[in-house]
């Protein structure tokens, strides 16, 4: 089969079976332009929360797929691949999070989507990068936070809200190499284009980068919006490098230069077309999540989405 001849099979398959496909901005260009709704991790939790698909059909890594299936139990969440995985999630485990509770008993444990249904089920609240700040800052103030598990986006939180938070070691792969250094050289380099960053960055709490007047924090979709709101016409995109793929499709005359070439997800580029065909057809690879897990889990995820 030729690629258009998927993409067909794919749109056939799709209203046969009333089925959704969601994606994440830094999966193949390919991908992205076959799913129907294209998002960051926020963005898609809510798409799983309120489609009245089926099926849906989730491009990304495992711990968002599983995400989907926790706060839809009644949809089929399939995973084109199975094995996406993703350094935060890995970092931490269940029973990781279990005995730091017991030593810190009147903390509360905030974590990163990014994170495995058994860590969700030990969490107090989720929250994703879009709405990190908002979640910390509506608990009390006179409660430690333990975050879990990206201790660049923990101390962001800290620096911009100074919270008592206690910050767990764990860092994405793909971010956490974008340091200040890197960040400044290419903000000289570019003396017009503003810098997006997103907060897995090392360079997350660093005050010559908070501080300089051209450079923004963001979640993925913060930056696709500050980059289609914005009058200038050049930015420096600092986060995994496909998203200039939605950047570039929505300000076909902006430029957007990546911080490094080496700030690549190969784990959301496991997903082809070929696959999500598959996945379609034979509707295999189901994302579940044990029923008494789920339960837990789906407690500090609904919490983050009545936050907001
Ligand atoms: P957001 O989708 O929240 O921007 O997070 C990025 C990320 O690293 C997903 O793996
Ligand atoms: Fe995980 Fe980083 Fe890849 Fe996101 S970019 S999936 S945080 S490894």
């Amino acid at each position: 089969m030729n690629l258009s001849e998927i993409i067909d099979k794919i749109k056939e398959l799709k209203a046969e079976k009333n089925a959704v496909i969601l994606a994440h901005y830094y999966t193949r260009p390919e991908v992205q332009d076959v799913a129907d709704y294209l998002g960051d991790s926020l963005g898609l939790a809510r798409q799983a929360e309120k489609t009245n698909a089926d099926i849906i059909v989730f491009c990304g890594v495992h711990f968002m797929a599983e995400t989907a299936s926790i706060i839809s139990p009644d949809k089929k969440v399939l995973s084109p691949v199975l094995r996406a995985g993703c350094s935060l999630a890995d970092s931490v485990t269940g029973d990781d999070l279990r005995r730091w509770k017991e030593r810190n008993p009147d903390g509360l444990i905030v974590s990163y989507v990014n994170t495995s249904a058994e860590v969700k089920a030990w969490s107090d609240y989720c929250c994703t990068s879009s709405n990190a700040l908002k979640v910390v800052r509506s608990l009390p103030n006179d409660r430690q936070i333990l975050f879990v598990p990206d201790k660049h986006l923990g101390a962001y939180i800290q620096e911009v809200t100074g919270r008592d938070m206690e910050l767990w070691n764990g860092a994405c792969v793909v971010h956490a190499p974008i340091t200040a250094e890197m960040v400044l050289r290419r903000l000289d380099d570019f003396p017009e284009a503003d810098a997006l960053i997103h907060p897995e960055s090392a360079c997350s709490r660093d005050p010559r980068v908070l501080r300089h007047p051209r450079a923004y924090m963001y979640s993925t979709a913060g930056i696709i919006r500050h980059a289609k709101e914005s009058p200038k016409r050049q930015f420096i995109v600092a986060t995994e490098l496909e998203t200039i793929h939605e950047l570039s499709k929505q300000n076909p005359a902006k430029e957007f230069i990546p911080i490094h070439p080496d700030t690549y997800c190969d784990q959301m580029k496991k997903v082809t077309l070929p696959d999500v065909l598959s996945a379609l057809e034979q509707e295999r690879h189901e994302v579940r999540v044990p029923e008494e897990t789920r339960r837990r889990a789906v407690i500090p995820i609904q919490r983050m989405l009545e936050i907001g």
